[in-house]
């Protein structure tokens, strides 16, 4: 069934309170949920209420106190119907058994190695009990949650804790939660086991009290400390940065190993997948750390931009989603640097979100249609999602955005809303129209944006002349031209930024031109030497950019150019095309100079280590693979990367030893970003050495390894080895794994170390892997380390030419899909690249995509949805 924007209608009944019990047991819960409800005044007599479910079995249903006859209500597994409802204020008493225990899905209430925890959003709560499980339908929850006292003496609702007891006669004790703040059921949770915690005192900028606790299990406390540190300083934050303060007396969080996606925010009880809340120096990479600082502080956040205010219906998801990117994206910059990570953001959009506004699953930020709404849980939805917010903030300014942020929570605290009332409250408090910018929210793909100059020196003129296009996407053929905020610089011989006295033929501002039409040409005066121009500086819109400049032009930026963006920018630029050139068997032009420029970047001790290290970044395999973006053939890439890598290994050796010996780490770990910063310098240049093949660079690979003292230097050097096969490889890997056995998030990392290595016979390696210990099907973070690291890192082992990856791809789908649809889901999108892949490929790969579809099994809405898209 196609669920349709256009079709949205609010609930005849509203739910104003809601009573739940649940009586915990493994495999037969009972949950009795007692609903006041009343009538719309528009809702004509008679109409019946009906309530969302999915796999429930009913035990009895009560209105006003009194059982309902048979003839007065249907009861489904996947829907409650009631016939005729008084038209008068009534109390609905709806008594269900659930099983979690048995509940693979990890969606709703499931048990997480002995731990009662739930999952709502999207349309969880409706495997729990009948209910309308849709954003816009707010309500008041209580919760009183009965457990054995031994196995679960933790207890936890949303909102604030009432009572507590023991349950006379029984090994059985209770909690009761209130939460005052109204809100959809997928915010609702409930935790119930044997944790333990560590807590904290905060006090709000107003000076409201909260306790802040932090759940694990038992011997992991040590582990939660950064996750506390995070939260404290995202609540500081956000105080400062938007005015908001947190809202109960309390704000639990709990880590737990099975969970489908990163963390949840449900309403003062976050609910983490652990690999976002455990971190020590042994376990955790710099990189986790840094996750964990984001998710900690982006479901925060949401207590405002998701909680106070949430949804209408689920095709505003980006509403909360890309709002609370930006948000945490923001929070990062200030609390690391703010270049370094624009360009760990841009990234991951280009490595993320553009493929897929690229190809067959291309969608708009706000989507007008879909089958399954999990699977609109995207890079386009959150990434572009968050960089629309970003490009609001660059046209109206700082203040002018803050001014609209604070119209939004004034007005909108306790709504259910759209993309539309949100664009309207910066509009109004700046007295502006956003009307041609919205479209970035309905158009989808990536906009390509042409670029060529000219100069004039008697006239002292620079024109720039900049041409949009939209490839179609699926479902919008005809594309309109976007709003398109350039940020930009016309950078003099000297490096320096020229002043120019006049521009015409767009809205041009300062350092800001916006694009309105398909085509502009912009004339700059007085200027009085050649500039080269500087487009896009701090990757001002998500767009694709062809700069029109040559390679000694590129060259020049990434030495001079003041914006630190752009100077990354055109490293990444030289070394694509270069890279793409080297693809097609041709020598590039210019390879020299641009090695040459990379190392100064390198050495240059103005900039930043983590800026460095960036730097020095090839594009990957995958990025190389859409770039080109029709007929490719990865193994060819492949060749070409290792190739080049090598090639910078070897003539830059000595640089790189040089700048490897000279960075001095603090003998304690921390992970500080400065810390971080050096440790992935070193890396980067150790990844050169090691890819040089040059004699000692295995050897001092490995001793790198031997002494590492914390996880990322442990890791990268691993990967090192593993990804050049070098000498040390496998005892690497084996020490590693006698290290680390029996912490599971540590052996995740074994796992895509060993899933993402180069291999002739990669689906077999993987495999066997699936056959060791530290292996589950079960738990998502397992098949997200090895099948996700397989299908993301390994491009060459995937897209093999004999499909035995799009094989392997096809059958674990299958297997997954019939106990976990959002994990086989998530893993089938990387189909999502093959209509790009040679023929040879494409054919495998669509024989692939029909197998799953032809199969002998019921599919899920989930995986049918992606399969079909990606055949259309
Ligand atoms: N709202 C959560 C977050 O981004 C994600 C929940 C996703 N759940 C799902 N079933 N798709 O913070
Ligand atoms: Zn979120």
């Amino acid at each position: 069934q196609l669920i349709k924007l256009t079709d949205y209608e609010e609930t005849p009944y509203v739910i104003e309170t809601v009573s739940l019990v649940f009586k915990l047991h493994a495999e037969a819960t009972e949950v009795v949920s007692t609903l006041s409800l009343h009538p719309r005044a528009r809702t004509p007599a008679g109409t019946a209420l009906e309530l969302d479910g999915d796999e429930l079995k009913l035990l009895s249903i009560k209105l006003n106190g009194t059982p309902l006859e048979d003839d007065a209500y249907d009861a489904a597994p996947d829907k409650l119907v009631v016939h005729n409802p008084p038209t008068e204020p009534f109390k609905l008493e709806i008594t269900t058994q659930i099983n979690p225990a048995a509940n693979t899905r990890l969606m709703g209430l499931y048990l997480s190695d002995g731990i009662y925890c739930t999952q709502c959003e999207a349309e969880g709560f409706r495997r729990i009990t009948y209910y309308y499980d849709r954003p816009d339908a707010l309500s008041v929850f209580t919760t009183r949650i009965e457990a054995d006292k031994a196995s679960n003496p933790i207890l936890l609702g949303n909102g604030n804790p009432q009572e507590t007891g023991r349950i006379d006669g029984t090994d059985r004790h209770f909690a009761v939660w209130h939460d005052p703040h109204p809100k959809p059921a997928y915010l609702f949770a409930l935790v119930a086991g044997d944790l333990t915690c560590i807590s904290e005192k905060y006090t709000t900028a107003s000076g409201k009290p909260v306790d802040l606790n932090i759940y694990v299990e038992k011997g992991n406390e040590q582990r939660a400390g950064w996750s506390m540190d995070s939260l404290v300083r995202s609540m500081r934050w956000d105080e400062k940065t938007f005015g908001r303060e947190y809202d109960l007396d309390v704000f639990n969080i709990v880590a737990v190993s099975a969970f489908n996606m990163g963390a949840m925010e449900n309403k003062g009880l976050n609910i983490f997948n652990d690999k976002y809340i455990l971190a020590n120096s042994e376990t955790a990479t710099d990189l986790d750390y840094e996750g964990i600082e984001t998710v900690v502080a982006h479901e925060y956040f949401h207590n405002w931009t998701g909680n106070r205010i949430t949804c209408r219906e689920w095709f505003q998801l980006c509403l909360k989603e890309g709002l609370t990117v930006f948000r945490d994206q923001e929070f990062s910059s200030d609390e690391r640097s703010r270049p370094v990570k624009r360009i760990a953001d841009v990234v991951r959009l280009k490595s993320r979100q553009f493929p897929e506004d690229q190809g067959p699953l291309s969608h708009p930020v706000r989507p007008t249609e879909y089958k399954e709404i999990n699977n609109f849980y995207t890079a386009t939805v959150y990434d572009k999602g968050a960089e629309l917010v970003r490009m609001i903030k660059t046209i109206l300014g700082a203040d002018g955005f803050r001014k609209g942020m604070d119209l939004y929570f004034e007005r909108h605290d306790g709504d259910a809303s759209t993309i539309e009332d949100f664009i309207k409250c910066f509009e109004e408090a700046n007295d502006t129209d956003l009307s041609h910018f919205s479209l970035w929210y309905h158009q989808s793909g990536t906009p390509h944006l042409k670029a060529s100059s000219s100069y004039d020196e008697a006239a002292k003129t620079f024109t720039l002349e900049l041409e949009q296009t939209t490839p179609a996407t699926p479902g919008q053929p005809e594309k309109e031209p976007f709003f398109i905020p350039v940020r930009f610089g016309l950078v003099g011989p000297n490096g320096e930024d020229i002043a120019y006295s006049k521009a015409e033929g767009a809205r041009v501002d300062g350092d800001l031109l916006c694009l309105t039409e398909r085509k502009q040409t912009v004339v700059f005066h007085g200027i009085g030497s050649k500039p080269v121009p500087s487009l896009l500086r701090e990757f001002s819109a998500p767009v694709k950019l062809e700069a029109g400049l040559n390679r000694h032009e590129q060259i020049f930026l990434m030495r001079h150019d003041i914006d630190p963006f752009n100077r990354w920018q055109a490293a990444q630029t030289l070394m694509s095309e270069m890279l793409i050139e080297m693809t097609n068997g041709d020598i590039p032009a210019g390879k020299d100079a641009f090695i040459s420029a990379l190392a100064n970047m390198a050495e240059d001790e103005n900039l930043d280590h983590a800026f460095r290290g960036f730097g020095l970044m090839l594009p990957s395999e995958k990025d190389i693979a859409l770039e080109i973006g029709k007929d490719v053939d990865t193994d060819a890439i492949g060749a070409a990367r290792d190739a080049f890598a090598k090639e910078i290994g070897a003539s830059l050796y000595d640089t790189f030893e040089r700048i490897y010996s000279a960075i001095e780490v603090s003998e304690t770990f921390s992970p500080d970003a400065a810390s971080a910063g050096k440790r992935s310098l070193k890396l980067r240049c150790l990844y050169y050495m090691a890819a040089s093949g040059i004699e000692g660079s295995a050897a001092l690979t490995k001793a790198h390894f031997d002494a590492a003292d914390n996880m990322t230097d442990r890791m990268g050097a691993l990967n090192l080895l593993v990804t050049w096969n070098l000498e040390g490889a496998k005892d690497g890997l084996q020490a590693f794994e006698k290290r680390h056995q029996g912490t599971a998030l540590a052996m995740d990392k074994w796992l895509s170390i060993a899933a993402g290595a180069p291999n002739e016979d990669a689906v077999s390696t993987i495999r066997t892997l699936t056959e060791h210990p530290a292996f589950s099907w079960d738990i998502p973070n397992r098949v997200y380390s090895l099948i996700g690291g397989f299908l993301g890192s390994n491009t060459r082992g995937f897209h093999k030419a004999d499909g035995s990856g799009y094989d392997y791809l096809a059958e674990i789908t299958l297997h997954l899909d019939k106990n976990n649809p959002q994990v086989a889901s998530r893993l089938v999108k990387s189909f999502g690249s093959w209509k790009n892949m040679n023929a040879e490929r494409r054919v495998k790969a669509k024989a692939a995509l029909e197998r799953i579809l032809n199969a002998d099994q019921q599919l899920s809405t989930d995986v049918k949805e992606i399969v079909e898209r990606c055949l259309d």
